[in-house]
């Protein structure tokens, strides 16, 4: 790589977007970010503006070019990385035709079970090693299908978001392996789309982008685009990936025996596999990786940070005339003793992916006393959340897959006591990384991999510029508490999960 040149990695978050500027060593050397809704029209729905997603994506790559030390012609490359799942639903215009349902909508569950009855859990997961979940972006087209029908007649392409952005950055309308992988409408062991699947929901091939590696180069700057972001014309976009995968690859973690725990809104316990790992009863999530010749497998929470969100906006917020900011709420948590006097929590707000796979399990404190405070609450949160990690910790650890060594990321690793819960929870070393952004970086290493300006592969690369060395250990008396709690965790979902079915019937 010139030294004069940089590389740009933008992420399309759930709740934001950012933008790394990459220097040749594969330093992050500027960073900018910006909000966007998540738009609630109706019980269950999350939606977006897909209009906001290229405005701020547009204010944040400008606002990096705006340093006087940076040229545009110096930027090599742009690689993408953005929510996974959300379906972004165009016309023949390639305009959107609604909001995109993004993969925190619920509303799609009866679609998801029909797609399941009429392909059949077993087909089901030998095409797509995966099932059928209101999360994933074939039971939303459904939905789409059944009860938008006016809009559904207008739209000829299905795509995800970070595929959108791109379309507005360079006018090609482009899919990679690993986004794709999570649609539930590709056929994991021949990595194509699966014209059964397609059919299933109403679409065909035409409707969804011809699909390409992360690395490929999949158009460039148009001039339109270079106006509104700052960027020469013709600057090369390379695919991309989806922000767990692209987030992966910037922590390093490309090799088995890597685990990422992250908590974000969503909560991700991720790794890397060289091999295609049958799938069973497809507890977690088994999609391609963002490198050739390889998959992950994925533990998917819907609510991890979203948890705590909820709760500080809704209570804490409310009461304290928000006052506190997360620093304060985990210090807050803090004052709480380890297992928060027995109280538990079980994080099932918007309904559970791995590894319960029950749209209908909802959220609720148990074992609630008198001597109850906040911080009990509060770190009683953390607790819930890490018990549901640990829940598809043991599932990858009864496929078989290596534990070695847990890197954590996310919003939820920048807090201290929260770390400490994950190591002690998990039992085991975890290791904080001082990547801020690992999605964005992994989108730009992407970008840098694809235009050939790296020496090293791309594990070495990522692992040049990692710093590791802030571990958690485990505390064996801590570890005994939680093992107990867990236990009653886990029976506690179980003895509630008909009357979760019973109240979602209401
Ligand atoms: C992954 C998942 C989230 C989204 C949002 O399965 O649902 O990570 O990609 O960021």
């Amino acid at each position: 790589m010139n030294n004069s040149d940089y590389l740009l990695g933008l992420d399309l978050g759930t709740t934001r977007v950012k933008v790394l500027l990459v220097s040749p060593d594969g330093n992050v050397v500027a960073s900018a970010d910006d909000d966007y809704p998540l738009d609630r029209p109706a019980d269950e729905a999350a939606e977006q503006s897909p209009e906001e997603w290229w405005k701020a994506s547009c204010k944040v790559i400008r606002s990096i070019l705006a340093r006087p030390d940076i040229e545009p012609e110096q930027i090599a490359g742009l690689g993408l990385a953005g929510q996974m799942h959300t379906a972004v639903f165009l016309d023949e215009n390639l305009q959107p035709v609604r909001p995109a349902i993004t993969w925190a909508d619920g509303r799609s569950s009866s679609q998801a079970e029909k797609i399941e009855r009429r392909i059949g859990e077993k087909n089901l997961l030998e095409i797509t090693y995966n099932r059928s979940l209101p999360g994933f972006t074939a039971p939303k087209v459904l939905w789409l299908k059944e009860n938008e029908p006016e809009l559904f007649a207008k739209v000829k392409k299905v795509v995800l978001p970070k595929d959108y952005l791109r379309y507005r950055l360079t006018g090609e309308l482009i899919a990679d392996k690993a986004d794709a992988s999570a649609t539930l409408l590709f056929n994991l062991a021949e990595e194509e789309w699966s014209d059964r699947m397609l059919k299933l929901v109403g679409l065909t091939t035409d409707s969804v982008p011809p699909l390409v590696e992360s690395s490929s180069v999949a158009g460039e700057i148009t001039k339109k685009a270079a106006e509104l972001t700052g960027l020469a014309e013709g600057t090369p976009v390379v695919a991309g990936a989806g922000d767990q995968q692209a987030g992966a690859l910037g922590v390093g973690a490309v090799k088995p025996g890597i685990v990422v725990s992250t908590i974000g809104t969503g909560g991700q316990l991720f790794t890397t596999s060289e091999e295609l790992i049958e799938p069973r009863e497809g507890r977690v999530h088994v999609f391609r990786q963002c490198l050739p010749q390889s998959w992950h497998v994925m533990g998917a929470m819907q609510a991890a940070g979203l948890a705590l969100r909820w709760f500080k906006e809704n209570v804490v917020d409310k009461a304290g005339g928000g006052r506190f900011n997360y620093e304060d709420i985990s210090e807050l948590a803090s004052k709480a003793p380890v297992g928060s006097n027995d109280l538990l929590f079980l994080p099932y707000l918007t309904g559970e992916r791995s590894p319960h796979l029950d749209p209908d399990a909802r959220g609720c404190f148990i074992g609630l006393s008198l001597n109850h405070e906040l911080p009990h609450l509060l770190r009683g949160i953390m607790e819930g959340v890490t018990f549901g990690m640990r829940d598809s910790m043991e599932v990858l650890q009864e496929l078989g897959l290596p534990i070695e060594e847990i890197r954590c990321a996310g919003g939820g690793s920048k807090s201290q006591v929260w770390r400490k819960i994950q190591s002690d929870v998990y039992n085991r070393a975890i290791a904080k990384t001082n990547i801020e952004e690992p999605a964005a970086l992994g989108a730009a290493l992407l970008a840098g991999i694809g235009l050939d300006l790296f020496a090293s592969e791309p594990g070495e690369t990522a692992a040049q510029f990692l710093d590791l060395s802030q571990k958690v250990t485990p505390t064996p008396s801590h570890v005994e508490v939680y093992d107990r709690l867990h236990e009653r965790y886990q029976s506690l979902y179980r003895v509630l999960r008909p009357e979760f079915k019973e109240l979602a019937a209401l």
